[in-house]
């Protein structure tokens, strides 16, 4: 599996994966209907490094990580990981997260924040914790879940000054 910065050719890989993610509704809190042109532009905000991950030619996963705040607060990595569902449950996500943290490292943030960690999602918490996050925060009820309804969402943290 390769893991690169992406370009304007991978925007049909992306919006493949993007769209059945939102679609479900369940991890992010996205208009399940947001247009391919508003979903594209979050996800190569001008603040923004996108990558892809691809095997055999075909995008299996992307991730993005950006300051997550400007200004004083820019320091602070934020980052969102989305992969293919056909392809979940086989390291992709650990091996997307594990470059992330390199990359963060490399390019000077002191510390990587997740705002918005649905609680329910535990293959995603799972992942954080063994890469050595901590919940910070929890933010009872913030998410509306299609199944379960009001569940928690948690602020995961992590230093990279070690
Ligand atoms: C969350 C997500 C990025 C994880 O990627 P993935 O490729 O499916 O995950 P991996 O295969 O790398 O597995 C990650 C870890 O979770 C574990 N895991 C898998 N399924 C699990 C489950 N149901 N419960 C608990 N842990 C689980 C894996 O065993 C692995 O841990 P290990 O390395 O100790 O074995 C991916 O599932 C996804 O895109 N989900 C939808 C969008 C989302 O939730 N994004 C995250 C918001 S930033």
């Amino acid at each position: 599996m390769e893991i690169r910065p992406a370009i304007d050719a991978d925007h049909d890989a992306i919006w493949n994966i993007f769209h059945k993610i939102i679609a479900a509704g369940d991890t992010y809190a996205f208009n399940p209907q947001m247009p391919r042109e508003e979903a594209l532009a979050y996800w190569f905000r001008a603040d923004t490094h996108t990558y892809v991950a691809e095997e055999n030619g075909r995008g299996v996963g992307t991730y993005i990580l950006r300051p997550n705040q400007s200004g004083p607060g820019s320091h602070i990595a934020n980052a969102a990981f989305m992969v293919e569902r056909d392809a979940e449950g086989a390291g992709v996500g650990r091996r997307m997260a594990e470059h992330c943290l390199n990359e963060a490292r490399r390019m000077g943030f002191r510390a990587m924040q997740f705002n918005f960690v649905v609680s329910t999602n535990v293959r995603e918490i799972h992942l954080w914790k063994q890469l050595g996050f901590k919940i910070v925060g929890t933010l009872p009820g913030a998410f509306r879940h299609p199944e379960k309804g009001y569940v928690d969402v948690y602020v995961m943290y992590r230093s990279l000054l070690s």
